[in-house]
Formats: structure tokens, sequence, C-alpha cells
């Protein structure tokens, strides 16, 4: 049913990190961590298991920590080397590009919105599906929640994006899909609108951070009108599109951990550390210790 493969996959980073200020003052959000690898390092592990070979990184001033963490720095390498610390030498190098011009950083000049820095990627995408990720949004998934959605869309074609229940009264925080009947976890969707009033949500569905979208959305991007919050919004792009385009709503297996968030990235060191083999028992200890 999908046309060509999702081989690129677009991460807006720019964001200011509000919620975790002034944590993220000087250290982009992203590379805030959890437990021992920043959040960006497991996001590009995820978009790598679902075959992505390209990163588009949608950066904002002072991020330029993002583009040096994707770099080899020697000073770090060859002491590792020299005192033998292999394991740390593999830790520190797993996240550089396999090959030379796997990645690419895009300045977004202003922060105007989703729809604006996934619109900022539009050279580098050119005519193929493409997955964005949100990379706050850290999931927790067997598949890896991209893998899920890239089956999703061999599936359906078209374009994929990953929801999920939100919790009780917090539907105006997000975007929310309306869907045309539920049967299963994958679902046509029929409408979808960017932080509705509370009352007003179509569903209880949120987008949650994942999506596989067709080129298309360039073009509608480009002209898209400031909609929630005053920023050009990614939902709103979608919802154009789909008035000639399918769109399938995921409800991915897993759990999402939003590391904008204070209590957040509090919960996803805590369960990442207890789902590590090597740190479960001490981290266990830790915590009850603590209780
Ligand atoms: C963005 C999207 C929204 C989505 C959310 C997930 O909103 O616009 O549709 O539900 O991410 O975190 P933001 O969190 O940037 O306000």
């Amino acid at each position: 049913m999908a046309g060509k493969r999702v081989r690129k996959a677009v991460l807006p980073v720019a964001g200011l990190g509000t919620r975790v200020l002034p944590g993220a003052k000087t250290t982009p959000k992203n590379l805030l961590n959890v437990v021992d690898r920043p959040i960006l390092s497991y996001v590009v592990e995820e978009a790598r298991a679902a075959g992505i070979e390209h990163f588009v990184f949608i950066v904002g001033r002072g991020q330029g920590a993002i583009e040096d963490y994707f770099d080899s720095i020697p000073e770090i390498e060859n002491a590792l080397e020299a005192k033998g610390k292999v394991d740390i030498l593999a830790d520190v190098r797993r996240d550089l590009p396999k090959q030379a011009g796997e990645m690419s950083f895009i300045r977004q000049m202003a922060p105007l919105g989703l729809g604006h820095a996934v619109w900022c990627a539009r050279d580098v995408i050119g005519d193929e599906p493409f997955a964005v990720m949100l990379p706050d949004m850290l999931m927790a998934a067997t598949p890896p929640a991209l893998a899920q959605a890239v089956a999703a869309y061999d599936r359906t074609g078209g374009n994929i994006v990953v929801v999920e229940p939100a919790p009780e009264g917090e539907t105006h925080k997000y975007g929310i899909v309306a869907l045309d009947g539920q049967d299963g976890r994958l679902n046509r969707m029929t409408g979808m609108v960017e932080k509705p009033p509370l009352g007003t949500e179509p569903s209880n569905l949120f987008i949650s951070g994942r999506y596989i979208l067709q080129p298309d959305i360039f073009e509608i991007l480009e002209t898209q009108p400031r909609g929630a919050g005053g920023e050009i919004q990614l939902t709103d792009g979608m919802a154009t599109l789909m008035k000639r385009q399918d769109f399938h709503a995921l409800e991915y297996e897993g759990t999402t951990y939003d590391c904008g968030d204070k209590i957040g990235l509090l919960r996803a060191n805590v369960a990442f550390a207890l789902a590590r083999p090597d740190l479960a028992d001490d981290a266990r200890a830790a915590i009850k210790a603590l209780l």
C-alpha cells in the first residue's frame, strides 16, 4: 500500500524548555540526561530501529551543543582509550553518525511554532514521506514507537499520527484527533484540532509526538496562518492535508514520558533505570530507601 520508504526524520529541538528551566538554560532540554544518556540519544536509537537513515534537527540559537553531541570529541575518546575504558568509549560513540552526511542541522531563526519548524526541513526532505519525532516525548515500547508507526504506514500508506489517551482533563494541552469509528489500534481519522478548549475535544486521544507525513505538507505549511497560541501549528497543516489525503491514527503500544516536564523527566529517569539490567537492583534499593 505504502509508496516510498520512510528514510528521513525531522526532529524539532528548538524549544526553550520552559518547564525544565534553569536546567535547560545552557543545555538544550533534549540533551538533559535520562539515567546516563541524553534524551536525544534514545530518540535517535528509536529512529534507527525504524530504518531512519537521515536525521534533520531543527535547532535554535544557543543549541550548538546538539551538533557537538553528534560529533567525535577526540580529547574524550583518546583519554578513554588510553585508560582502557572501552565500555564508556563505546557508549560515547554509540550515537555518532554511522557515516558522514547522515545528519543535517537547520536553524529555525524564530520560534514560530511546530508547523514552521517542520517546514524548515522542506529542502532536505525533498519529495518523499518522512517521520517527525518530538524528542521530549520519550517512548518506551517494543517494537519501538516509530517502528510501530512505520509498520502501520506500510499497511495504509498516506499519513500516520501516533496517539494515546490523554490524562483526564488534559486534552486542552495537546493536539486531539477525531476518528471514523474505533476498531483496534489503527483507525482512519476524520479530523484533528490543536489544543481544543475543555469540553470541545472530539475524543480523548492526543497526538503524542511521532508522525509519518507526505511531503505535500510543506506547501500547506508555507502559507499556514497562525493558530493556537499564535503559533504556526503542524496540526492545522495536517488538518488541511487531510482534505486530500488519508490520515490514520495509531494508538501505539508502550509508555510515553514527557521529558519537557519536571515530573515526566523524573518518571523517565526512574523507569529507564529500573529497566536497565546493570542498574535495576541498585536503583530499586535507592528508591526504596528514599520512600
Ligand atoms: C505539540 C503539538 C501537539 C502535540 C504535543 C505533544 O504541542 O502541537 O499537537 O499533542 O506537541 O507533546 P506542544 O507541546 O509543542 O505545545
